[in-house]
């Protein structure tokens, strides 16, 4: 079954903060409850496209690690597309501990294959592209992070008459296709602001590669790089979740809203600008990070 566009308008919320700026949140989060944000739409025209090929033996095969929101996502789209789905996942060590993680059984529980590979196999992933391609050549092979052309395209449906009212457009950024499609498909007077969780100095370049526009400036969001859950961030998100009612996680959303708030405060956008941030979803992940902050007695996301 194809992937269908929603039904409903996907809300646009205020964020009073009570400066002579406009702070909003689309709540792409909200899209499914499986496949949330982003990730729906990077897979949308994957999938779907793949689909409309007909293949004789459909499998879809993608990469991430233990926490992975892609393969969360990838998982479930698979289920509701009746696609079987295989995930090759960073680290041989979880081979015998993946019902530990919430997110690897959840994509367990979508009937998702799991292969775990070393870290040096990972790290050689065209290899192991080449390697599958040739054993499943029926196969749709999404790469790490779905971010591809048609992840690009399906980013276009974030877009709509109500986001063209915004000076700003900001989104997390792990792979670049999400940045790539804002980029790409908003209004030539509008200003997209990256907030990069990877440090990564290609990604400038890949994404230019993809939406061939200059109109992105990338931002660190700091807080110790990929993965890294800070206290301080924690904080943040679980005052975010107590004044505005939205929750954010500790690895794309938390550290973009943080840092939005910062740069606010520090007079980065012009008075009475109009700033849109996209909650990319990915809020699967925090049942993962409380069981690690647990582990380190740490304060837990609530
Ligand atoms: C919650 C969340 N936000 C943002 C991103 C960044 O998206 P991209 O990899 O397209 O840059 C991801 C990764 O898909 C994500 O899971």
């Amino acid at each position: 079954m194809l992937l269908q566009p929603p039904t409903e308008t996907i809300p646009i919320q205020e964020i009073p903060i009570g400066k002579n700026i406009k702070l909003f949140i689309k709540r792409e989060d909200l899209i499914h409850p499986q496949i949330s944000g982003n990730k729906y739409w990077k897979l949308f025209y994957n999938v779907n496209h793949y689909l409309e090929t007909n293949p004789e033996n459909p499998y879809i095969i993608t990469f991430g690690g233990a926490f992975s929101n892609h393969i969360s996502a990838v998982s479930a789209a698979g289920n509701v597309a009746g696609i079987p789905t295989l995930g090759i996942i960073r680290g041989e060590e979880l081979q015998n501990k993946w019902r530990d993680n919430p997110t690897l059984l959840f994509a367990k529980r979508n009937g998702m294959n799991l292969k775990f590979v070393t870290r040096e196999e990972y790290r050689h992933k065209e290899k192991l592209t080449e390697f599958l391609q040739q054993e499943f050549p029926d196969a749709l092979i999404v790469p790490e992070g779905g971010t591809n052309e048609d992840a690009v395209e399906g980013i276009k449906m974030m877009l709509n008459e109500q986001t063209k009212d915004f000076d700003y457009l900001c989104t997390a950024v792990g792979t670049g296709g999400t940045i790539a499609g804002i980029s790409k498909f908003c209004e030539d007077n509008q200003n997209v602001i990256g907030f990069k969780v990877v440090d990564d100095a290609s990604l400038e370049n890949k994404i230019f590669e993809l939406t061939l526009k200059r109109n992105f400036n990338l931002i660190d969001s700091g807080f110790g790089g990929y993965g890294k859950i800070n206290d301080e961030n924690v904080r943040f998100i679980n005052d975010f979740k107590d004044k505005y009612n939205i929750p954010l996680e500790p690895i794309y959303t938390g550290k973009m809203m943080q840092r939005i708030f910062e740069m606010i405060e520090e007079d980065y956008f012009p008075e009475n600008s109009r700033v849109l941030c996209f909650h990319t979803g990915g809020l699967q992940g925090i049942e993962g990070a409380n069981l690690l902050l647990e582990k380190q007695n740490r304060n837990l996301i609530i």
